[in-house]
């Protein structure tokens, strides 16, 4: 696996793997790999011939007091991790290669709707830094094809809207979320919690999945749902920054009309935040 740090390359690698008739695809990281970014890795080898991951702890989609400077840097291992799940070349670019111009006169990408609202509502101006740099990553490395993890499911429809709302010819694939034997969905942020925090982290998705079993039962309304599971999170020492009931495919607040929900949920550790979701499908049939 090779590792490349500028554009120019890039495009050349890339362009050498089209001219030998290989589907491109791309798994965008910030780098700080796991088993959830391996299985996004695998995905695209079963998808494509020539994978391409990018690491890059991309500034503009940090808020002022967020955690880009303690965000871990661990190049060596993560191209470890590449090379075993199989990926064939690694964009590895700095800041300046990403934004000769600097971030403040950059063009920016902005999907309105779904980036409105839970991580968007708590995070203003995050959705626009992550469409703008995903933009660019495939405008830089021209893929077929690119792997998302579906834990962060608002980012992965952002980025489904983007597409389509821009007509880019690239087929979007959402990975499921790898979790612990716990359930604690795999994330970078993880390595931030101590001992304790860890011990009570895996109660996030415990509650997701309660929250799911009364959906499907349909015997509680929504809100009741939600006042319930955020009481439940904080017994747990777990401080909810939101916790919503959305429609799966359009992110707006679900109906016990809805079929296919997503229980979306952030939540706070001591300073660590934590994020998770649960789709719910309720069938075809009207509850009873
Ligand atoms: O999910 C991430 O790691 C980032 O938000 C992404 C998609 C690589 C954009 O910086």
């Amino acid at each position: 696996m090779k590792t490349v740090s500028s554009v120019r390359e890039l495009r050349a690698a890339v362009a050498e793997a089209r001219a030998a008739g290989k589907r491109v695809g791309l798994v965008p990281t910030m780098g700080n790999l796991h088993s959830g970014h391996a299985a996004l890795v695998r995905r695209a080898t079963q998808l494509a011939d020539f994978v391409v991951a990018s690491i890059f702890v991309n500034p503009m989609q940090f808020g002022a007091n967020e955690d880009l400077d303690k965000y871990p840097r661990t190049l060596a291992a993560d191209q470890e991790t590449l090379f075993e799940a199989g990926c064939d070349l690694l964009f590895a670019p700095t800041v300046a290669e990403m934004y000769p111009r600097g971030m403040q006169g950059q063009t920016r990408v902005s999907v309105p709707g779904v980036s409105e609202g839970l991580c968007g509502g708590s995070r203003p101006g995050h959705f626009d830094g992550v469409s703008t740099v995903v933009c660019k990553l495939f405008n830089m490395a021209l893929p077929d094809l690119a792997v998302f993890g579906e834990k962060d499911f608002q980012q992965l429809a952002v980025i489904r809207r983007m597409v389509s709302d821009l007509n880019m010819p690239i087929e979007i694939f959402g990975e499921p979320t790898v979790r612990a034997e716990d359930g604690l969905a795999l994330s970078s942020r993880n390595g931030y919690l101590t001992a304790e925090q860890r011990a009570a982290a895996p109660r996030l998705y415990a509650t997701l999945m309660q929250m799911a079993a009364r959906l499907r039962d349909g015997k509680s309304d929504i809100s009741a749902l939600i006042r319930d599971g955020a009481r439940q999170l904080e017994e747990a020492g777990l401080r909810p920054d939101y916790l919503e009931v959305r429609e799966a495919s359009n992110l707006q607040p679900a109906t016990l009309e809805d079929r296919h929900c997503v229980i979306l949920a952030a939540a706070y550790l001591g300073t660590t935040r934590l994020i998770d979701n649960l789709a719910v499908d309720l069938g075809d049939s009207a509850k009873s």
